[in-house]
């Protein structure tokens, strides 16, 4: 493959948060799972295990996603996503970032009902057809974290490389517990992210948003 083609792949994954209401080919989903293994893991332990969520179960979770948002229930996730407190820099990109999103989708920034809704969306999936639950053993460590990264990531560029979107959810192991009842998980695992996975609406203005990336002399130094 040439390169380029390989880097614009990566570059064209972006989240999609809008899908049409058609299914996703089980035979799809296994060769990109299959594929996306290959990750890298910190000797070889390949501690990512997915659950893929579609049709009754899908609609299940969704469900009771949903009413633990609507009792106003707290989120409890089983880990710490980031650091406490935040630096500014971070905070001021995730501030810039939610803004922009509202503002594509008309959201004023005082419009507590509309931000909700949009909150919401994460527990319909965005209308997407699949959830995935990735998930670790109760207690895993950073290390194991860095790997399930990995391969979600892989899988997020495999759903790409077929026309797929998809959009990774914390906010769904916020309600690890929702997640563990609803899908019969046991107790001593991890929830560490949910995905949407589904055939993207290519009208839908949401999912032209692309965030603004940091130039190259941000983020990276050189020694010579
Ligand atoms: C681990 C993780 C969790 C995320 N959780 C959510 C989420 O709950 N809801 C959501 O809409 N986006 C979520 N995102 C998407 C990020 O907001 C998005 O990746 C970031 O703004 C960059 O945009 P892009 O992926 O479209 O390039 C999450 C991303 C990651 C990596």
């Amino acid at each position: 493959m040439n390169p380029a083609d390989f880097l614009a792949l990566i570059s064209r994954r972006h989240c999609q948060r809008a899908f049409i209401d058609e299914p996703v080919e089980r035979e799809i989903m296994e060769s990109v799972l299959l594929a996306a293994a290959q990750a890298p893991s910190g000797k070889n332990t390949q501690p990512w295990k997915v659950t893929v969520v579609s049709d009754k179960a899908r609609d299940g979770l969704s469900a009771a996603l949903c009413a633990a948002f609507d009792a106003g229930e707290k989120q409890v996730s089983d880990y710490e996503y980031s650091l406490l407190p935040s630096p500014g820099e971070w905070k001021d990109r995730a501030r810039a970032c939610g803004y922009s999103l509202f503002e594509l989708k008309g959201i004023a920034r005082d419009d507590v009902e509309a931000r909700k809704a949009h909150g919401r969306e994460n527990f319909t999936f965005f209308g997407a057809p699949v959830q995935l639950v990735f998930h670790l053993p109760a207690g895993a460590e950073r290390g194991n974290f860095l790997d399930v990264g990995m391969f979600m990531q892989n899988v997020m560029l495999g759903l790409t490389a077929y026309g797929l979107g998809s959009c990774p959810q914390f906010s769904v192991a916020g309600y690890a517990s929702v997640v563990r009842e609803s899908l019969g998980l046991a107790a001593d695992r991890w929830v560490v992210a949910g995905m949407s996975v589904g055939w993207p609406e290519k009208e839908a203005c949401v999912n032209t948003f692309v965030p603004e990336r940091l130039p190259l002399a941000d983020f990276v130094d050189w020694r010579e």
